[in-house]
């Protein structure tokens, strides 16, 4: 389980995040929404630790993570798609990906200098590499260089990186963002299939409705960094709140 407690951050007087406080149980599928700038990726930097809070909590599975850097909290189960920088971009597609699934296992480096042992680990790694890179359909761009690819094939590899880690928590912000409508389904696919597994804990930011409609068990609604409606889907898109922040139905209306 991962848990935010009064998750709180302020950058000079505005408070980004204001005491979030919840849960996320695994095999579950939480969806974030809200506003532009109402806090979702601040949310999801307090949680990965790429920003420190100004107050509150952070665990998972009941060992705290406040204070973790953010390898310490990946290394903990925290996945979070890679941004491009954390990428080596003169590195192939199937490379970083080895080096991913490497980052995740214990090696020939830890067990001496055995030739048998090292090619038999880098055959390993690369099947599992080539398996990652055929489920982002990226399978065809596994010798390119990471710099030449377009943006499209960027997003999916950095999903592709968040497979490798084989994390217990799946955070996605935006996994969609810039991909044409070939591209979009290879994810969301993806996600629908990690959902199946029933043992990940699955965090989405998302402003497609009918997305969200979809993959979503339950979503949490974020205004001004606050937590403002946490439910059903079905509730929680039918309340004021959201039908005026997407649908721009005043609260009168409403
Ligand atoms: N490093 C920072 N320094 C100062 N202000 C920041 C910083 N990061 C975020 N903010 C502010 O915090 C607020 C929340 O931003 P955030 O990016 O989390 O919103 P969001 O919900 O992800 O929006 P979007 O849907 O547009 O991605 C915004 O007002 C933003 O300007
Ligand atoms: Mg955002």
């Amino acid at each position: 389980m991962l848990e935010t407690r009064d998750l709180t951050i302020r950058f000079g007087g505005h408070v980004a995040v204001n005491s979030v406080s919840c849960a996320f149980a695994p095999g579950t599928l939480t969806a974030i929404v809200g506003p532009n700038g109402a806090g979702k990726t601040t949310y999801f930097n307090l949680i990965s630790g790429q920003l420190k809070a100004s107050a509150g909590t952070v665990s998972l599975d009941g060992h705290s993570l406040s204070g973790l850097s953010p390898s310490a909290r990946t290394h903990a189960g925290l996945g979070r798609a890679f941004q491009l920088t954390n990428l080596f971009p003169n590195l192939t597609v199937l490379e970083n990906v080895r080096l991913a699934v490497q980052a995740t296992r214990d090696g020939a480096h830890r067990r001496g200098l055995n030739l048998w042992s090292i090619w038999s680990d880098h055959k390993a790694l690369t099947e599992r590499a080539d398996q990652i890179l055929a489920e982002v359909a990226l399978k065809s761009r596994e010798h390119a260089t990471v710099a030449s690819l377009p943006h499209g094939d960027q997003r999916k590899l950095e999903v592709a990186l968040l497979m490798a880690l084989e994390p217990k928590v799946f955070m996605f912000d935006e996994p969609t963002a810039g991909m044409n409508a070939a591209e979009a389904p290879v994810i969301l696919d993806l996600i629908r299939k990690l959902k199946k597994d029933k043992t990940k804990t699955i965090l989405l930011v998302e402003h497609k409705m009918d997305v969200v409609r979809e993959l979503a068990d339950r979503i949490i609604v974020l205004h001004n960094g606050t937590l403002v409606a946490d439910g059903e889907p079905a509730e929680v898109i039918a309340s004021p709140v959201v039908q005026e922040a997407y649908l721009g139905v005043s609260k009168e209306a409403a």
